[in-house]
């Protein structure tokens, strides 16, 4: 039984992939150059979203029934946003030619069922009635190179609150839904432990780095000219990831974290931002 983490080498995907392979379960990453990163000792294959020839070729590395592949991790593709196609694609294909039964597919609260991005693709996964898992994520973008040059985090979350998540929390999250013995089959909100404002995160590094961070809030359009002049050059994918931020500001990561509503379906992660923080490699925030 192998399970296929598909954006392997990404935050989430590269680190559940570590935590199965500790727990000795097999694992097969999938990335777009088909190797893990650097030295991690662990099989990998080539796989595109946005390239069908490619869909088969984890199931051929694991054509040994004892390796079959029996659980994917979803992680959609960071290049477009119309992931659904590509993913249902993928989905139908490891359901009908292979059997795959266990889905746990990583999104955000922020994303309705039904919504952009990978709120249709976990519309679909409802739909089609497997076991599917919807993840939240909701984790602190790396603004590493912000904070070195500019000594500033730029948003348009305004004063709203995020339980900002650590990637192994999540990694952990993903490992218990898809190593479960009967499928969670439903959507886990996966937040950290504090609610922060970006404002507050800032504070938190200037401590730090003994040195002011500062957060500059941002309207709708001046951040997503701001995204797509420098960290996301597709504009669509800006539009839906600052849509997420205007989100924040109106509250809504503070009512996931707080409602009762939620408290039945959410994993609250143990890394607390200070401790996350001060594990980080300090060079990322230095200057030269
Ligand atoms: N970062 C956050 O705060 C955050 C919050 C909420 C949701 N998310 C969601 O989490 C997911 C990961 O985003 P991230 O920014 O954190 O990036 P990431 O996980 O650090 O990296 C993206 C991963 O996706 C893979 N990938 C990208 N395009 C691909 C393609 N066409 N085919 C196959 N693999 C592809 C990359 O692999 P290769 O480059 O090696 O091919 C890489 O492993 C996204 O769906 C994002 O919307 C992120």
């Amino acid at each position: 039984m192998t399970t296929l983490v598909t954006g392997g080498t990404g935050k989430t995907g590269l680190r559940l992939a570590l935590l199965l392979d500790k727990n000795r379960h097999s694992v097969l990453l999938a990335s777009r150059s088909g190797s893990a990163p650097g030295l991690v000792p662990l099989d990998a294959v080539e796989f595109d979203w946005l390239d069908e020839s490619t869909y088969a070729n984890p199931f051929s590395r694991t054509s040994e029934s004892s390796r079959s592949i029996t659980r994917i991790y979803l992680v959609a593709p960071t290049s477009t946003t119309d992931c659904l196609p590509p993913m249902k694609a993928f989905i139908d294909y490891a359901r009908k030619e292979h059997n795959v039964k266990r889905f746990v597919l990583l999104s955000s609260s922020a994303l309705p069922e039904g919504g952009p991005a990978m709120g249709r693709v976990h519309a679909y996964l409802k739909e089609i009635g497997k076991e599917g898992v919807w993840f939240m994520d909701n984790f602190a973008n790396d603004r590493a190179g912000l904070i070195r040059d500019e000594d500033r985090v730029v948003s348009a979350t305004g004063t709203g609150k995020i339980p900002f998540v650590a990637a192994d929390d999540i990694a952990q999250a993903a490992f218990d839904a898809l190593t479960a013995t009967t499928s969670v089959d439903s959507d886990l909100f996966v937040v950290g432990p504090e609610l922060l404002s970006y404002d507050e995160a800032a504070s938190r590094l200037t401590t730090l780095l003994d040195r002011p961070i500062t957060h500059t809030k941002l309207s709708f359009d001046e951040h997503v000219d701001f995204a797509a002049s420098t960290f996301l050059p597709n504009r669509e994918y800006a539009k839906v990831l600052t849509a997420l931020d205007i989100k924040i500001s109106e509250g809504l990561e503070q009512k996931v974290f707080e409602s009762e509503e939620h408290r039945g379906n959410r994993f609250v992660g143990k890394v607390r931002f200070n401790d996350w923080a001060a594990k980080q490699n300090m060079s990322v925030w230095k200057k030269a």
